[in-house]
């Protein structure tokens, strides 16, 4: 079996709906970067993907003239920094990922340290994407994720071609911890630990609900260093890279599960969810516009967005924490893109 097959299992030959789509353009913005490279990699063996588009400001064709060796089917091509070449990387595009931008190094913050970078960053990507693939569905990993979700969601409104179905802030890196961790405090194969994470992406606007999982036994102080290390998770990585960056490896392992999630669902697999920070109606009157919550993804990316369910008083309190940073982190992206059309 080849190694694409035993990442993604066995290739879905099951009869897909007439609608549903067979071939899928993958566009990457930021891939020479940390995340951007295995991210890249992770696609191109991907069975699902056909087309593979690259773009950075550096190293863009560098980046695909290696991975375009592989083999595997799909094709791939590298972009040139200027502004037809983003065009074309974006044009036809299903699914665009979008990882640029700057990495914390210890002492920084996502929503003050990174936001000043990356916020115009993002803007300018998204900008590009709404003229070039306005219907492509939009996956945002630049921190702060927040943030740069808002931003996304301001610039497509104001080029009139907002679909709040195709926007998504990936928050799949905290599920993906929380299951490994719970996992370690149990001794259990982390595939059966399943952890329901919402929110948002950063510190305390991490709220994981372990109560929905069963791990009733985890409790006190346990359940606070568990939760702990799970807002903070970034941190354990930033520290431990010393001054070179952040998440990268688990981070593209992440997002290339999101992508995968998206793709099932769009060539007509029901059933598939995932949390993802998306333009929510669960706590709208609450003046918080995106959360991340249980999302069912379909062919025309958000199908239903899922309420929180049932939570105990700890994890209330946990969610009563998290909207305060929230609803600020929210605000300061869709005020960036009013300062700064
Ligand atoms: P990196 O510095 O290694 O890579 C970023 C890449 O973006 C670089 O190759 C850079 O050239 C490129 N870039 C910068 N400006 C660009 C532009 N205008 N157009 C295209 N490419 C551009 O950083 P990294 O470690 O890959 O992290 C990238 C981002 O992802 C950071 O903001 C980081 O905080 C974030 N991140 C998010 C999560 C999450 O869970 N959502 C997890 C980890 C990291
Ligand atoms: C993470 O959670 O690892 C990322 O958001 C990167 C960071 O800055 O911690």
């Amino acid at each position: 079996m080849s190694f694409a097959r035993q990442m993604f299992g066995q290739v879905q030959r099951r009869a897909f709906s007439a609608s549903a789509r067979q071939s899928s353009k993958v566009a990457v913005l930021g891939a020479a970067g940390g995340i951007g490279q295995p991210l890249s990699l992770l696609m191109k063996l991907n069975p699902r993907v056909s087309q593979l588009a690259l773009y950075d400001i550096r190293l863009g064709p560098g980046v695909a003239a290696d991975i375009s060796h592989i083999n595997t089917k799909s094709t791939v091509k590298g972009y040139d920094p200027t502004p037809s070449g983003l065009r074309e990387c974006l044009e036809g595009s299903d699914i665009i990922l979008i990882p640029a931008g700057v990495p914390r190094k210890p002492g920084m913050t996502r929503d003050v340290d990174l936001f000043n970078t990356n916020a115009s960053i993002v803007r300018d990507l998204a900008k590009a994407a709404a003229d070039a693939a306005p219907n492509a569905n939009l996956l945002i990993i630049s921190n702060p994720v927040n943030s740069t979700v808002p931003i996304c969601a301001e610039v497509f409104k104001s080029k009139g071609v907002y679909n709040p179905k195709r926007l998504f802030g990936v928050t799949t890196l905290d599920l993906v911890r929380a299951s490994k961790f719970v996992s370690e405090l149990k001794g259990t194969d982390p595939a059966d630990e399943k952890i329901t994470v919402v929110g948002g992406h950063s510190g305390v606007t991490i709220v994981p609900l372990i109560s929905q999982s069963g791990h009733h036994d985890i409790t006190g102080e346990k359940l606070d260093a568990l939760i702990n290390r799970i807002q903070f998770g970034g941190d354990e990585v930033v520290k431990a890279k010393d001054g070179a960056g952040s998440a990268t490896l688990s981070m593209a392992m992440a997002g290339a599960r999101f992508a995968e999630s998206l793709l099932k669902a769009s060539q007509g697999e029901k059933g598939v969810v995932e949390c993802t920070f998306v333009d929510s109606p669960l706590y709208k009157d609450q003046g918080i516009d995106f959360f991340s919550s249980k999302v069912e993804l379909g062919p025309d990316g958000v199908q239903k967005i899922h309420e929180v369910g049932r939570i105990n008083k700890y994890e209330e309190n946990l969610l009563e924490a998290a909207m305060g940073d929230l609803k600020k982190n929210i605000q300061k992206g869709v005020d960036f893109v009013k300062a700064n059309p």
